[in-house]
Formats: C-alpha cells, sequence, structure tokens
C-alpha cells in the first residue's frame, strides 16, 4: 500500500478506498476453489456491493447472492449472471420482481412456500426454487451472528421440515456461519446431512451459504476443497456457496481526518467519520479496526480516543496509540474497510457518507462517488 496516495489531499476525507489489485488476489484463491471442485461461488450482496468493481469479480464468479428485491435487482442489471435470492420472509408486492430477476429463490419456510408456489408455477421464465435449512448445529459463538442459536428464525429445523411438500423444490441451502474456517464447515456438514441427507437425493443443488473466509490467510483451502468434493462424489449434487466477505476481505482502507483534539482525562481525537455511521459493525460486532501505524493503547508514547462526529457518547472507535502525537489535519488509514461498510452506513446526524475510490492496478487513484446532500435529503421524505 502506498501512503502516499492515500495522503494526498487529492483524495477527499472520509473516503473508502478498494484496491483492485487486492480483489483480483481474493478472486484468484476463489477461482482456484470453483476449478478444483467444480463449486458455484456467488458474492453475497449484503457484504459487498460496490458495483464498478462488479466487471472484474464477474469474470470469476457464477453471480450474486441478495437478500431483497433491490439487491436482486442490483444484481439482475450490474452483475448480469446468476441470481441467487434468499430472505426470511418476502413481501406481496416484490414478489414479481423477485421473480423477474432472480435465477433461483429459496423460501425460509414451507409457509412461505405454499405462499408463493403458485406464482413461481404461473411465471414464464423458470426459478429454481428451495428451502433453507436450520441444521440446529451453531458454530458461531457471537450470538447475534449465530443463524443457529435458540428459537432462531433462520431456516426450517428438520421437525418442521415437510419432506410431502417438495414437489418443485430443487435445492436445500444452508447458512450457519460467520468468518469461519473449513473445520467449522465440515462439523456443519456432518449435521446438515444427518437432518437433511435422506432428502438431497430429490434434489440438484445445495447452496452452503457463506461466513467461509476463504481469502483470510490462515483459511485451510484444501479441506474446503476436500469437503467439497467428497460431497459432490457423495452426493452428485451442485454446489453453491455464498460468502460476501471473502470478496472484499482486506481490499479497502477508510481514509478519515482529524477534526480536533480534546482532553477529558485524556486525549480524544474527533474524526471526520463515525463508528455509528461509516463502519457500524465497529459497534456491532464489536471489534476494533485496525489503523496504519497505530498500536494498542500505551503501546507507543501518545494514546488517543478515536472517535466520530455524530452526537452519540458512545461513537467510539477506540483507543489507539502512535509514535508521534496527533495534529488537527493529520490523516488516518484504517484497514479492511471494504466489507460490510458501504453496505451499512447511514446519514445518522445528517453526516455525508464517505466517498467512494478505487486504486487501480497501476498504483492510480480514481474517485467513483462522492455524496452530497440530495443522497440525506431523499432518503427522509
Ligand atoms: C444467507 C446468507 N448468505 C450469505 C451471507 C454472507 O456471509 P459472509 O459475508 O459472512 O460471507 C450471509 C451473511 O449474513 C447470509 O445471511
Amino acid at each position: 500500500m502506498d501512503r502516499n496516495i492515500l495522503l494526498n489531499p487529492a483524495v477527499p476525507s472520509p473516503c473508502y478506498i478498494v484496491y483492485e489489485s487486492a480483489i483480483d488476489a481474493n478472486l484468484k484463491i476463489l477461482d482456484s476453489v470453483q476449478k478444483r471442485t467444480g463449486a458455484k461461488i456467488l458474492l453475497a450482496l449484503k457484504g459487498f456491493a460496490m458495483f464498478s468493481l462488479f466487471p472484474r469479480i464477474r469474470a470469476v464468479l457464477h453471480g450474486i447472492a441478495a437478500s431483497s428485491i433491490d439487491e436482486a435487482r442490483l444484481g439482475y442489471e450490474e452483475f448480469q449472471k446468476e441470481v441467487h435470492t434468499c430472505a426470511p420472509a418476502y413481501p406481496d408486492a416484490d414478489f414479481e420482481g423477485l421473480l423477474t430477476y432472480s435465477d433461483h429463490i429459496t423460501f425460509n419456510s414451507f409457509t412461505q412456500w405454499d405462499h408463493f408456489r403458485p406464482q413461481v408455477q404461473m411465471h414464464l421464465k423458470p426459478v429454481r426454487c428451495g428451502i433453507r435449512v436450520n441444521p440446529e448445529h451453531s458454530e458461531v459463538k457471537t450470538p447475534i451472528y449465530d443463524p443457529c442459536g435458540p428459537c432462531s428464525r433462520l431456516g426450517v429445523t428438520r421437525d418442521r421440515f415437510d419432506d410431502s411438500n417438495l414437489g418443485g423444490i430443487t435445492g436445500l441451502h444452508f447458512h450457519t456461519l460467520c468468518e469461519l474456517n473449513a473445520d467449522s464447515l465440515e462439523r456443519t456438514l456432518l449435521a446438515v446431512e444427518e437432518k437433511f441427507g435422506a432428502f438431497m437425493d430429490r434434489m440438484g443443488w445445495v447452496n452452503f451459504g457463506g461466513g467461509h473466509h476463504i481469502t483470510r490467510s490462515d483459511y485451510d483451502v484444501d479441506r474446503l476443497c476436500r469437503i467439497i468434493t467428497d460431497f459432490k462424489n457423495r452426493r452428485g449434487l451442485t454446489v453453491y456457496m455464498e460468502p460476501g466477505e471473502a470478496i472484499a476481505l482486506n481490499t479497502g482502507v477508510m481514509v478519515a481526518t482529524v477534526l480536533d483534539i480534546i482532553h477529558n482525562r485524556m486525549d480524544i481525537a474527533i474524526l471526520d467519520t463515525s463508528a455509528a455511521a461509516h463502519m457500524p459493525d465497529v459497534l456491532e460486532m464489536p471489534y476494533r479496526p485496525e489503523i496504519v501505524g497505530a498500536g494498542q493503547s500505551g503501546e507507543h508514547a501518545h494514546t488517543y480516543r478515536l472517535a466520530g462526529m455524530t452526537c452519540l457518547a458512545g461513537d467510539v472507535i477506540g483507543d489507539y496509540s502512535f509514535q508521534d502525537p496527533l495534529h488537527i489535519g493529520d490523516r488516518l488509514i484504517f484497514l479492511d474497510m471494504a466489507h460490510y461498510s458501504m453496505v451499512k452506513n447511514n446519514t445518522f446526524n445528517g453526516i455525508r457518507l464517505p466517498s467512494i475510490g478505487i486504486i487501480d492496478t497501476t498504483n492510480q487513484f480514481h474517485l467513483v462517488r462522492r455524496f452530497d446532500y440530495p443522497d440525506y435529503r431523499n432518503r427522509l421524505s
């Protein structure tokens, strides 16, 4: 990463900046999985939907996974390959559009399947339908990210699985992981097959969901390939996976600027960004983003609490230390800011959304989008 480009005033602040070469590096790993196993990998738009990069992602992945009519439409219009839709429930008003944009639609209950089946059958374009199953096997430790926790609404549990109602259903879908390695998939697949394996000979495909951290440096790609190949050999089914984070992991940064430095028991730097508005997972997950050149609180000589510019008392990114004191106007570079940031940000307090830029493969910065007052106003009336 060339810091000088990011510190150049030609790059607006705040700004998410995604590196094409880093996306390409992730795609290379994902492509190797596809080539070694024949599995088809989809980009889950809920995690990363920067469509100016779709041309290079489309060259490798088979399509997108959508969770709403608008994601399905974005995939249909901008990605222009397979669109697989899966959500906890579909509003009646959206369903015709979902049929138009989607190649696969997965239902979260047999009630929804019963409700929409006539519309599916009457639709001119064939749409493949699936049922999301819940193996009740938890691998995720954070409860709000665990689709298999107690009383989860996500997927049909075995006791509710109506095998007399599978006419027209061609596939099963499970999504149970979050930022996990192949060992978690292996244990999950055992649970899925134990509970739902008996119905798989009536299916044509299984979607292994997302949450596979395939592009993380310690991810066991060989084990993933063994699991998929073994499953395909035993079952003869098409395997889809729909990671979001793995496509954009470690591909982007966010540049922000120090607006003020105050003191209340400790030094506090107020930035032109916000945890609540521009990096909501910092508060929701929660996690601590890495910053170039910064250490843990007290690790270097100068420690600051880095805080956002909204009114929320808890709009705090974290405590970080630096070798040199911070000054008003200094730029900070937050790492790994491409996924679950642009897709989740908001204009709380009227704070303007960060700009979006790309660093191309020749190391040139290109501004993709700058946001303005209408982007705030148009959401509100
Ligand atoms: C159904 C489904 N598919 C795919 C994903 C993408 O997961 P990730 O970005 O963790 O790979 C999610 C994330 O919540 C999901 O709910």
